[in-house]
Formats: structure tokens, C-alpha cells, sequence
């Protein structure tokens, strides 16, 4: 029998973490189908279909490996797409509440169904795509973080957000960064007076 998993989350934006675990699902299932939840309860950064492109294009080398977005329960996509698993990953203690609930919940829902942890390499188990959100749109690096295509979406809504709210302020991006440096460096200045 073909053994058929679904990965199910926001990814909201894809991370290396993300593609990490992909990559070992892709190992032990025969079929790994990522599912993207279309939540329209969520304001989510990047549209469903956004999602889709670059989990897409990052998982475009693994043969196995396809892409779906689904509404409703995860257990009734499940049924769907005939797998007989759920893929989550685990990257640290805090995690483990709260997924031990949903697999619980998930098993109450459909029996036959199991819920499979991984854990991904451990130089990603801080990694969340909602620190990477967090970090991009306060000016932060993300290089490490999540791949290439990523980084480059990442900055091209970052730009779209900043023309608007730089806008609303009446000032450029160029301005807006000079006035943020020159407010730090003021600020060191003063420490050292202290000091
Ligand atoms: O990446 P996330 O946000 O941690 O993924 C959470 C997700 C999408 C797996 C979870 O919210 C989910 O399964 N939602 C679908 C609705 C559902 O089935 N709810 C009951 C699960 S216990």
C-alpha cells in the first residue's frame, strides 16, 4: 500500500524549518501532500496563492512532494486526498502542548488517521514563521532564515508596506532610515557621556 501523508499548516511564509521537514517526510512517505490552510479568519502576509508559488517552486526537487490548500477540517482533507497520516513538526518543549492537543483532537475526530512527528535539524528549532514575519518587517535579516525566492517576496512586500506608511508620514524610505540612524547614533552618544 502507498504510504500517503499530508503536511498541514499556514506556512505564512515558508521557512528553511518548513523545508527541512518536508525533505525527512519525503523520505518515509511514498506521497507527501503540504496542505495550506485557507483560513479566512486569518489576515495572513502572504495570500493562499502566494503560499502555493513558493512552496511550490522549494519543493520542486522532490518527486514526491506535491502542493494543496484546503478549507474545513484536517482529518476530512485528509480522508480526501486518502492519506493515512498528518506530518507536524516538533522543534522544542513548547511545542509539544499544543500539538499533543490537535493529534488528541484529530484522533477523536478519525481513529484510522495517525499524527507523525519530526523533529527538524536543530539549527532551526527557533525558527517560526511568525518571528520571520516579525523580523522582515522591522528591517531584520532573513537570509538564513528561509529560501531565496522567500527572502526576495519577503522584501518586495516589506517595500510595498513601507511606500504606504512612509507615505502617510510624508516621508521617503531614504529619509526615514537616515532619522532612525541618526536617532541611534544620538543615543549611543549619550550613553558614553554617562559612562
Ligand atoms: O502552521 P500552523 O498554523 O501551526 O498549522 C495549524 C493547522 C493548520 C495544522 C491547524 O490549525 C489545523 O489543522 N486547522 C484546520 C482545522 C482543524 O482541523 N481543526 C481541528 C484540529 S485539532
Amino acid at each position: 500500500m502507498k504510504r500517503v501523508a499530508i503536511y498541514p499548516g499556514s506556512f505564512d511564509p515558508p521557512t528553511n524549518g518548513h523545508l527541512d521537514l518536508i525533505e525527512r517526510g519525503s523520505k518515509i512517505f511514498d506521497e507527501l501532500i503540504v496542505a495550506i490552510l485557507r483560513n479566512p479568519e486569518k489576515d495572513p502576509l502572504f495570500s493562499v496563492n502566494e503560499r502555493r508559488q513558493m512552496l511550490e517552486s522549494m519543493t520542486a526537487g522532490f518527486e514526491n512532494v506535491s502542493v494543496d490548500t484546503f478549507h474545513g477540517l484536517t482529518v476530512d482533507y485528509a480522508l480526501r486526498v486518502e492519506a493515512q497520516a498528518i506530518l507536524r513538526g516538533i522543534r522544542a518543549i513548547s511545542d509539544y502542548e499544543y500539538e499533543l492537543q490537535m493529534a488528541l483532537m484529530n484522533r477523536k475526530l478519525q481513529p484510522g488517521l495517525e499524527t507523525v512527528f519530526m523533529m527538524p535539524a536543530a539549527k532551526y528549532s527557533y525558527l517560526s514563521s511568525r518571528l520571520v514575519r516579525e523580523v522582515a518587517q522591522l528591517g531584520g535579516p532573513v537570509e538564513c532564515l528561509v529560501p531565496e525566492l522567500v527572502v526576495r517576496k519577503l522584501r518586495e512586500k516589506m517595500d510595498v508596506a513601507n511606500k504606504f506608511s512612509n507615505a502617510d508620514a510624508g516621508v521617503s524610505e531614504p529619509e526615514a532610515r537616515a532619522a532612525d540612524r541618526a536617532a541611534a547614533e544620538r543615543k549611543i552618544k549619550s550613553r558614553k557621556k554617562k559612562s
